[in-house]
């Protein structure tokens, strides 16, 4: 494997499991609020986000080398609002798939034909969460101050997440 492929394959790995930190991060905040809704999916989503993690260690793995694991970021603790948390997560979702595209620009640059198959699941996922989080974004955006319609959102969520 190219070495600048390599490079950022384990430079992934580490923003997955940065994603998870973030996302365990926000499930926190929902339970102590408390909406365990919101928490739950928020947890649901970072256990995917470690799989994803997973997916590129056990790729690396598959071609016979070594993982080299990175410093995985202090996440944020601190949210002022419901909406602040599902606008940092579309933000950082539309990070990662830049991310991701990067990774597939060098696969195609480099005529790694392995790794390009192997990022079309990711840049696939990727449409799939930010669409994901939009919808979640809007959703909030939508009921504004409507404590009785978040109510119902929480447990909309805590069944999507189930
Ligand atoms: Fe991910
Ligand atoms: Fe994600």
């Amino acid at each position: 494997m190219n070495e600048k492929i390599f490079k950022a394959l384990n430079e992934q790995i580490k923003h997955e499991f940065y994603s998870s930190y973030l996302y365990l991060s926000i499930a926190s905040y929902f339970e102590n609020i408390p909406l365990e809704g919101f928490a739950k999916w928020f947890r649901k989503q970072a256990e995917e986000e470690q799989e994803h993690g997973m997916k590129i260690y056990q790729y690396i793995l598959d071609r016979n080398l070594h993982v080299d694991l990175q410093g995985i970021e202090k996440p944020t603790g601190h949210f002022n609002s419901i909406e602040e948390v599902f606008e940092l997560a579309l933000k950082h979702e539309k990070k990662v798939t830049h991310w991701i595209h990067q990774i597939y620009d060098i696969a195609v640059a480099e005529k790694d034909h392995a790794t390009h198959i192997f990022l079309q699941w990711f840049i696939s996922e990727q449409v799939e969460e930010e669409k994901n989080a939009q919808d979640n974004l809007d959703q909030i955006k939508l009921i504004g101050d409507d404590k009785g319609a978040l109510f119902v959102l929480d447990q909309n969520f805590a069944k999507k997440a189930s």
